[in-house]
Formats: structure tokens, sequence, C-alpha cells
């Protein structure tokens, strides 16, 4: 049976807008960050109740190293409690862990319960979700390009080539992609795999986006008409 074309196989979303969140309500940014990840239950929740197969989040990008160590360490320390306290939920409920980014530069507690919730959830088929961590758009290109000129000297890259050593190997491109927060840019997040994806940008501030508001994106989303440079 095809898919129906209206729901999107691969939504994935810019999670901006967690600092001013806080600021608004007179907290500290890593307030905004923890309510946050209460927006990440939701939208997974929806992804599963709708069988989207795949909802790729970008959590954490190449140039948010430059950010206040305090606040990095905040992040680093959330996403373990995140991914020790969704696990469960996501045994129950068929959905695949998996991570795209340098995860080598992470620390050793992170890339453990990372690698143990991946292979936890590794046999699930239901919704699989993809965490951009310690990603860039140009840090992809540049390591699938390196790696394929290492493992195959001497023969040109085709553009199927580049899609296999991406970071994101094995998923399809993005149907959909959600920026929240008003902030309409790409902030070099998929480059490559965005080429003919749908953008919706919303001035909802990421611990505001739950279910509502992605089912108006998702919504928005049915109502395009993708030609793909056809007629
Ligand atoms: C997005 O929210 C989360 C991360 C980049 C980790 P921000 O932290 O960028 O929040 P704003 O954009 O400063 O409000
Ligand atoms: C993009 O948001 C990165 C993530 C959501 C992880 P930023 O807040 O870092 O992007 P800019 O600086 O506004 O472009
Ligand atoms: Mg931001």
């Amino acid at each position: 049976m095809e898919a129906n074309p209206k729901i999107p196989q691969h939504v994935t979303i810019i999670m901006d807008g967690n600092g001013r969140w806080a600021k608004s309500r007179g907290h500290e940014r890593l307030v905004g960050h923890k309510e946050g990840a209460e927006s990440v239950r939701a939208c997974l929740e929806l992804a599963v109740e709708l069988k989207i197969k795949y909802l790729s989040l970008f959590a954490f990008s190449t140039e948010n190293w430059g950010r206040p160590e305090q606040e990095i360490q905040g992040l680093w320390s959330l996403l373990l409690e995140y991914i020790n306290k969704e696990t469960p939920y996501m045994l129950e409920n068929h959905v695949r862990f998996m991570v795209a980014g340098n995860v080598e530069q992470l620390p050793e507690y992170l890339r453990i319960a990372i690698r143990d919730v991946t292979e936890a959830t590794a046999a699930s088929d239901g919704t699989t979700l993809v965490l951009m961590l310690n990603y860039s758009g140009k840090w992809d290109i540049v390591q699938a390009a390196n790696r394929f000129a290492q493992e195959n000297p001497g023969r040109q890259m085709s553009w199927e080539d580049m899609d296999s050593y991406l970071a994101t190997s094995g998923i399809p491109d993005p149907d959909l992609l959600i920026r929240t927060s008003g902030e309409e840019r790409i902030s070099n997040y998929m480059l490559w795999q965005t080429a003919y994806t749908e953008f919706y940008f919303t001035d909802i501030l990421w611990p505001d986006f739950r279910k509502p508001e992605f089912r108006c994106a998702l919504e928005a989303y049915s109502k395009r008409e993708r030609r793909f440079g056809k007629l």
C-alpha cells in the first residue's frame, strides 16, 4: 500500500526559542531547555500516533559550542535525563532512537547512554527518533566527502554516494522542516538533505510547540503542492 502523501514520511524540526521562552518569564535559559524537552515528548507522541516514520530534531549545532560552558554542560545533563526518562516510553511504543552528528566530541557518559538506548531500541519498527547532536550541514558534507575519498580511491562521487556517506544515511530526505521561534534561516542544518524539503516557520517558541501546533504544521504541509521541478 502507498503511504499517505499528505502525511510526511520524515519531519525535521529546528527546535528554537528555548532561551527567549525562559527569559520572558524571568528564568535562566536552562529552564527553557527543560521545558523544551516536554515539547519533544509531545511531538514524538503525535509522530507515533500518526505513524510518521522519521522525526529528526536539531538538538545541538556545531556552532552551539560557542555558548557558555555552563549552558553546554546543562544541555548534556538534560539530555541524559531525557534519555533515562524516555527509554521506557520508546520501548513500549516501538520507537527507534538514533543520533546523527559528531558524537565523538560528546562527553563519555553521554556517549554511553546514547549507545545503550540506540542498541536497546534498534529492533523497534515504529517511528525513528533522530537526535541531530553536534551536527552541522557543512560538517556532514565534508565528513562524507572525506570518508568516500578514503574508501574509494580514484572514484568520482555520485549524488547517491553522497546520500549514503552522510550522517543521515538510510534516512529519507525530510519532507517537512519546521523551525520555531520566528527565525527564518537554516543555520547550517541539513544543507544537502533539504534540497526539496517544504519549509514551515512559526513564531511559536519551542517550549510552547506542542501537539496542536505540530498538527497545524502538518495541516499546512498537507496543502502544499510538491513538484520536484516537474509540471
Ligand atoms: C534552541 O533554543 C535550543 C538549542 C539551540 C540548544 P535556543 O537556546 O537557541 O533559544 P534562543 O534562540 O536563544 O531563544
Ligand atoms: C539552531 O538554533 C540550532 C539548534 C536548534 C540546535 P540556534 O539558536 O543555534 O541558531 P541561530 O544562532 O539563531 O542561527
Ligand atoms: Mg536560538
